[in-house]
């Protein structure tokens, strides 16, 4: 883990600052790299860097990162310019430009001290939005043999009206506090699956929330068996590691709302008998991010004090071929009583989510909400960057507008009733497989059987909670970390 980043406000001029690294500001505005701040840099100061600007072909689009060294005229060793790209159509859109200049700058450095950051802040939102993105971007994978260090101490500058005092502390508490939530997503998607598995991820459930206001049970598979929860049981029958169920409950006094939230939490899908090709097996270790999103969402909601009450249920099992996994064409019932038969043993996640999602509805929450890698049709539909979002239309549209607000890309999917006599079978009540076109809507009205009439969003984040490819902005290589900013944004507006 690496939290131990020290944040600390400054309201001096970057010209007089003592630091290893002045990271700077530059937009483009109709085309031209404008400085940030520049009219607090003396003039000379003011012409060296305009000079590399032009040198280096600096253009100040989003993403741009240069280093320089930083001269004689400022007390800084290193010079960042980071691109803040132009000027933004919206606040929320505006923040999220500085959570990824910010991000970019620290993913680009390498054990710095002190990092100083001039950015365009305007109010308390967007100094929380800079201090995000600049503790997103100093995440380093554990272990990594490569990693460059993160930053000791991050250091914003900010003259803004709401930013100096309590209410700036207030603003870098709250984003140590989600940046926290994210790295802890990061670090459990990233663990190995030998590591992470039901009965291992339950007991670092029970270590995180030691201290806070979170209650946490467990279902083991005893429990689970007696219980009726067929789907964990079922796709957790194959492994020599049992499934869990936990429960995770945070209950602050005079909440209004009570929300559910639902993670998938398979450990490791290797498909069971339905098994998976060899080739990018391996990254089926994530397929346990949206339980790890719910777990780390429900303790940075308590740590925030939102006034709302969350459950959170992490369904954990392994899908694992072997004499006792299930079959293609095996029956079972879903708590509750619904009978699934099992087509493809690879559609696993929505067995257990069944389950978990039956669970959650029956202690009659408002709002029941999860979050899970469940298709490849995800991909298929919006790439490795985009989540979908599914459910009822409300509740669908409040995810699509806390999401905005936190900077993530959620795109809302329709559930077409077509579409759910292709999961018709007659040997049960529905096949856990149909239409492969719009496979991710398929699994979506899936679930829909499992909620009731309880207003419900169900967010397919396959994609984006595994970066494969090189680091982006603040977002490192491996586990992401998708959806717990848009789950804490969602409960702090149930909250508000
Ligand atoms: N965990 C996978 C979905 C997935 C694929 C997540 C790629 C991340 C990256 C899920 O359990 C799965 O295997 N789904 C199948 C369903 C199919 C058999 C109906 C799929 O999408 O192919
Ligand atoms: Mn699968
Ligand atoms: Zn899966």
């Amino acid at each position: 883990m690496h939290d131990v980043t020290d944040l600390t406000l400054t309201s001096k001029s970057p010209q007089r600052l003592t630091t290893d690294v002045l990271v700077v500001g530059v937009a483009e505005e109709s085309g031209k790299p404008v400085i940030e701040a520049a009219a607090s840099f003396s003039r000379a100061t003011r012409a060296a860097i305009e000079r590399a600007i032009t040198l280096l072909g600096v253009t100040g689009r989003a993403g741009e990162v240069t280093k320089i060294p930083a001269g004689a005229e400022l007390k800084a060793e290193l010079l960042v310019l980071t691109g803040t790209g132009a000027p933004a159509p919206s606040a929320h859109v505006g923040r999220e430009r500085l959570r990824r200049a910010a991000g970019s700058a620290l993913a680009a450095l390498s054990g710095p001290a002190r990092v100083s950051l001039a950015l365009p802040i305007g109010d308390a939102a967007d100094l929380q939005a800079v201090a995000e993105g600049a503790l997103l971007g100093s995440y380093r994978a554990v272990p990594a043999q490569d990693a460059q260090a993160a930053a000791e101490e991050i250091e914003i500058l900010t003259t803004a009206a709401g930013t100096s005092g309590k209410a700036g502390r207030a603003a870098l508490d709250r984003a140590r506090t989600v940046a926290e939530a994210v790295h802890g997503t990061r670090d459990l998607v990233n663990l190995s699956p030998n590591v992470l598995y039901p009965e291992s991820f339950a007991a670092r459930a029970r270590d995180l929330v030691k201290g806070t206001k979170v209650k946490v049970s467990v279902l083991e598979e005893k429990a689970l068996a007696e219980g009726g929860y067929g789907g964990l049981i079922g796709v957790g029958q194959g492994s020599a590691r049992g499934p869990r169920l936990v429960r995770l409950e945070y209950r602050p006094p005079r909440a209004r709302r009570h929300i559910a939230l639902v993670g998938k939490g398979i450990t490791f899908d290797s498909g069971g008998l339905s098994l998976k090709p060899a080739a990018g097996m391996e990254k089926m270790k994530n397929d346990m991010a949206g339980a790890a999103a719910v777990l780390h969402t429900v303790v940075a909601a308590a740590r925030l004090g939102l006034p709302v009450a969350v459950t959170g249920w992490l369904a954990l099992a392994e899908n694992m071929p072997s004499g006792s996994a299930q079959r293609p064409s095996d029956v079972i019932t879903i708590r509750g009583g619904t009978t699934v038969e099992v087509l493809n043993t690879d559609a696993e996640g929505r067995l257990v989510m069944a389950d978990a999602l039956v669970a959650a509805t029956e202690e009659k929450p408002d709002t029941v909400i999860d979050i899970a890698t469940l298709t490849g049709a995800q991909m298929v539909a919006l790439g490795n960057q985009v989540s979908a979002v599914m459910g009822t239309d409300d509740v669908r549209e409040l995810v699509v507008e806390a999401a905005g607000q936190a900077g993530e890309q959620f795109w809302p999917m329709p559930l077409p009733d077509e579409l759910r006599a292709s999961m018709n079978t007659p040997m049960a009540d529905i096949a856990n497989m149909g239409e492969r076109y719009g496979g991710m809507l398929v699994a979506g009205l899936f679930l829909r059987e499992f909620v009731g009439d309880t207003p419900w969003a169900h967010l397919d984040i396959a994609g984006p909670a595994f970066n494969d490819s090189t680091p982006r902005h603040y977002v490192p290589k491996g586990g992401t970390g998708v959806g717990v900013r848009t789950l804490l944004e969602l409960l702090a507006a149930a909250g508000a």
